[in-house]
């Protein structure tokens, strides 16, 4: 018996992105208060000065549910049209049911298939591929994918290694057919031998108490080394992948895990002082999955970015592992 098969969209774009920004402002003094560290280092050794983490009211929902509700505005679409929801997170609270479903039904987006990924910084990437995919399979029309984090959660203030690096935050973006590409070949991988390099787990945290969730740990040197190599090569694959030159890019959005990883990167792929490279992380710190999607809707909102222009995305942590691709701007 021969069975029909889906059939979908030749190609695929973003038509629309949406963030979330919380409303507490975290500046480095405040974190030197439980850490041994000062404003001066942590600006730096990380270029971040402050970060956002959620307050009286917000959380990874409400942070999502904005995000979407503009993604979704935004992208001119019918709501009843999104067949799918993928949500990347590392900080939702539960191991089962995972958010998507419930972001799903908060936002009315009737029985839409609906589940998470856990791919950490890179958790954005991955879901536009798989979004990507689903579009051009016709396994869905249009995805909404959500990426939200609220590592301030799951953060231990007193940790010198891992208090000053994250932030909270949301961003979602739309993903649907069209005419000519707009995403190009993902570039991804893994490397499970670094597995311990970041981690969030009762073994390692150690002395968790019953009922006490577990904090990130990390190894920042690894992953440091590990960024300023593997992940400087994985760029100019995506450029290759994608056809383009340096000179062809008009921006760049890495991950904001580190100015100094940023710099590393600009080095390495010797693109052009016209290329707008995302630094949020200045004011953002590290949002995990959200980074990319709150600075792609940042630049596109300040004008620094233009809808059309061409831009390289890529995202790296906990796995660890990697994604990145060419996208065209919303
Ligand atoms: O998003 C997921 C992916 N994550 C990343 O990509 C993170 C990658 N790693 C990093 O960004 C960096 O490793 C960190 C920012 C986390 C740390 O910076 P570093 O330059 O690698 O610091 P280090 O551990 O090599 O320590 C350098 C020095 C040491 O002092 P001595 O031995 O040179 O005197 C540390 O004791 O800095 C000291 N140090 C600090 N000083 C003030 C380490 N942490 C701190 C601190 N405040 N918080």
């Amino acid at each position: 018996m021969t069975l029909k098969a889906s059939t979908g969209s030749p190609f695929a774009r973003i038509l629309s992105v949406g963030s979330a920004v919380p409303s507490r402002v975290i500046d480095n003094d405040y974190l030197c208060q439980f850490i041994d560290s000062s404003d001066e280092w942590i600006t730096q050794r990380t270029g971040i000065k402050e970060r956002r983490w959620v307050g009286e009211g917000e959380n990874i929902e409400t942070l999502s549910i904005t995000a979407a509700t503009s993604a979704i505005e935004r992208s001119g679409i019918a709501p009843e049209d999104i067949d799918a929801v993928i949500v990347s997170t590392i900080s939702h609270y539960e191991q089962t049911p995972a958010l998507a479903p419930k972001l799903a039904h908060l936002l009315g987006l009737g029985d839409a298939a609906a589940y998470d990924i856990s791919a950490a910084c890179a958790g954005f990437s991955y879901g536009v591929a798989q979004a990507e995919a689903l579009v051009r399979s016709g396994q869905a029309r249009y995805v909404l994918l959500i990426a939200g984090e609220t590592i301030s959660d799951i953060t231990n203030m007193t940790d010198r290694g891992t208090a000053f690096l994250f932030g909270d935050g949301a961003g979602a973006v739309v993903i649907g057919p069209s005419e000519v590409n707009g995403i190009g070949p993902v570039v991804w991988g893994s490397d499970g031998g670094q597995f311990d390099a970041i981690r969030m787990s009762h073994d390692i945290a150690g002395g968790v108490k019953a009922g006490e969730f577990p904090t990130i740990t990390m190894d920042g040197q690894a992953v440091f080394k590990w960024a300023t190599s593997h992940i400087a090569q994985a760029t100019r694959r995506c450029l290759d992948e994608a056809g383009i030159t340096p000179d062809e890019l008009d921006v760049f959005i890495p991950h904001q895990a580190n100015n100094r990883i940023t710099d590393t990167l600009l080095r390495y792929l010797k693109l052009p002082e016209k290329v707008v490279v995302a630094r949020t992380i200045q004011h953002l710190g590290n949002n995990s999955a959200a980074t990319i999607p709150m600075a792609m809707d940042a630049l596109l909102t300040s004008g620094e970015a233009k809808s059309g222009q061409t831009a390289l995305i890529i995202g790296f942590g906990a796995g660890l592992v990697y994604s990145g691709q060419v996208i065209t701007l919303p």
